[in-house]
């Protein structure tokens, strides 16, 4: 089976003057993760290594550049999903761990547990040696003015995620984020929820979702998406109805990228734009904003 790769920079009311770096970002993201399955590296290392590309990038709301809580520091929450055991690992409201896909990551490999929060998350991560940022190193002066309420214009959401289908079948699902702006501190958001914002299942689809957290926890976007695949005709039709539903149940906004085990992708949105690339079946780069 030839290998698949898509990620995305979250979708929103991405500002003009973040398109390129968006877009770039997002290339950068798909090249890394493409050159490890096109090795023969497994989905798994794919996608922690193209989404530490994008919280190390300080444009998207996930690793540094993640939005700040109401009391001024980040607080982020990470998911990683394994389509051939349906294994997790997950993380919730960490705020010195400068890549929090590897700590969910780790967590699946060696915790008994799925999910971690705050401080024992933390531990954790010290007990492994994940490398550790002070506060400020997240803060950008970007989330730090939205933080003083002196950009209004911003983007809504953020979030960014990424999907890899392996040579062996397997998919794998990861999403990482900041959560969404001026969010109260402790509030954990969809993404380290399995099903709302990540999931992955090698008999349908792997899932990462981006947008409005308390809307997608609402209708369990993610695993919607997926069991869709074995109703709807396309990955396009399974895409575009789980948007919908949200959209008709909630009234809010989100996004999805989605590789179903036979090697389709797709993406839905109902934000103003998305930032997402994928490798296209010619082995090029498309690199794509807005609808
Ligand atoms: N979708 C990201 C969040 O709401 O936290």
């Amino acid at each position: 089976m030839r290998p698949k790769i898509i990620v995305h920079g979250g979708a929103g009311d991405i500002v003009d003057e973040h398109l390129n770096a968006h877009l770039s970002g997002c290339k950068e993201a798909i090249e890394i993760g493409w050159a490890i399955l096109d090795q023969g590296g497994t989905s798994l290392t794919a996608i922690e290594h193209s989404i530490r590309i994008l919280e190390d990038n300080p444009v998207f709301d996930a690793g540094r550049g993640s939005y700040l809580n109401q009391d001024g520091f980040v607080e982020m929450d990470a998911m990683v999903m394994k389509g051939d055991g349906l294994n997790i690992g997950a993380v919730a409201g960490v705020s010195q761990i400068r890549n929090p896909i590897s700590l969910a990551i780790q967590i699946l490999h060696d915790s008994k547990h799925n999910m971690l929060s705050g401080q024992g998350a933390l531990k954790f991560a010290q007990t492994l040696n994940l490398e550790e940022c002070e506060p400020n190193w997240f803060i950008t002066e970007y989330t730090h003015n939205i933080w003083k309420k002196e950009i209004n214009k911003s983007r809504k959401y953020g979030t960014v995620g990424c999907v890899a289908l392996d040579n062996y079948g397997n998919i794998a699902a990861g999403t990482s984020t900041g959560g969404t702006k001026h969010k109260e501190t402790g509030r954990i958001g969809d993404t380290p929820l399995v099903g709302c914002g990540t999931y992955a299942d090698n008999t349908t689809a792997g899932v990462s979702a981006t947008g409005d957290g308390e809307a997608i926890m609402k209708v369990v976007l993610s695993k919607l998406a997926c069991d869709l695949t074995l109703t709807e005709t396309s990955v396009e039709h399974a895409t575009n109805k789980s948007i919908q539903i949200l959209n008709s149940r909630t009234r809010s906004q989100a996004g999805l990228i989605m590789i179903d085990n036979k090697g389709n992708l797709g993406c839905a949105f109902n934000t103003p734009r998305m930032s997402r690339a994928w490798i296209d079946n010619q082995g090029k780069i498309k690199a794509f904003i807005e609808p």
